[in-house]
């Protein structure tokens, strides 16, 4: 088994050498939205949006292919993107071991390997067991944008999300306003091949107001001799 390794600016450490969960404003300070990839690849999108808002938002990015993540890793440093940190380690893994919970704006997930095997589908990163595990790095507010361009994966976490009860989800039937976002997403679209794209967000809990307003439960409930 490969180690996980951590890179932000000019170092790298492996997973041992950090307190979990990890810290993110040490690895790039200052307020910032957060926003996250899981299985950036060539990391395109990542890459891009990093250099086009250098100054208020951060990105964190999980690849498993050491190939991958050295790759971008090397580009980031290359542009000089201090707003970038990457992982290379397992997804599913990390956001239950390693990652905070509740800090960004935004998670994006695109063409997912699908395992279109029914012995293989566990391996998928995305089903009903880890769907709480990525909405659990959302702030309140953010949401998850996920692509694929297999259609039977597309349908069945579009199942998944619109059956968890607690998910806004829209299926979106226009390309991104961005144009495609990663080398597989231009694959597919300049190859005609049709892609499931969807949003999705945890739904605002309101807090229910009791009918006699604050001040009245305080009085009711206020310990009395
Ligand atoms: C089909 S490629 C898509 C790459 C990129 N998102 C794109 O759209 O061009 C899937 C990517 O997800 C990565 N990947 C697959 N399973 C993963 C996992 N469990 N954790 C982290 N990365 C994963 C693969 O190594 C690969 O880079």
């Amino acid at each position: 088994m490969i180690p996980v390794r951590v890179h932000a600016g000019e170092r790298e450490w492996s997973l041992g050498e950090l307190e979990l969960p990890l810290e993110l404003s040490e690895f790039v300070p200052g307020p910032r939205r957060w926003e996250v990839e899981l299985g950036f690849g060539k990391g395109a999108y990542l890459l891009r949006r990093a250099a086009d808002e250098a100054e208020e938002t951060a990105f964190l990015g999980v690849e498993i292919v050491s190939k991958y993540y050295r790759l971008v890793r090397d580009r980031a440093h290359k542009r000089g993107l201090s707003n970038v940190v990457l992982m290379r380690g397992e997804a599913l893994y990390l956001l239950s071991a390693a990652l905070p919970s509740g800090f960004a704006r935004a998670v994006h997930v695109y063409h997912p390997d699908p395992w279109p095997k029914s012995r293989h589908n566990k391996r998928r990163l995305f089903d009903v067991e880890s769907v709480d595990l990525l909405f659990g790095l959302l702030e309140p507010g953010g949401s998850l944008c996920f692509a694929t361009d297999h259609a039977e994966y597309g349908e069945r976490v579009a199942e998944v999300l619109e059956s968890h009860g607690g998910l806004e989800v829209e299926r979106l039937t226009d390309r991104w306003p961005d144009g495609p976002r990663t080398h597989y997403e231009a694959k597919f679209v300049a190859a005609g091949t049709p892609i499931v794209r969807l949003r999705a967000a945890p739904r605002a809990v309101r807090a229910a107001l009791h009918p006699a307003g604050a001040d009245g439960v305080l009085a009711a409930t206020s310990v009395r001799e």
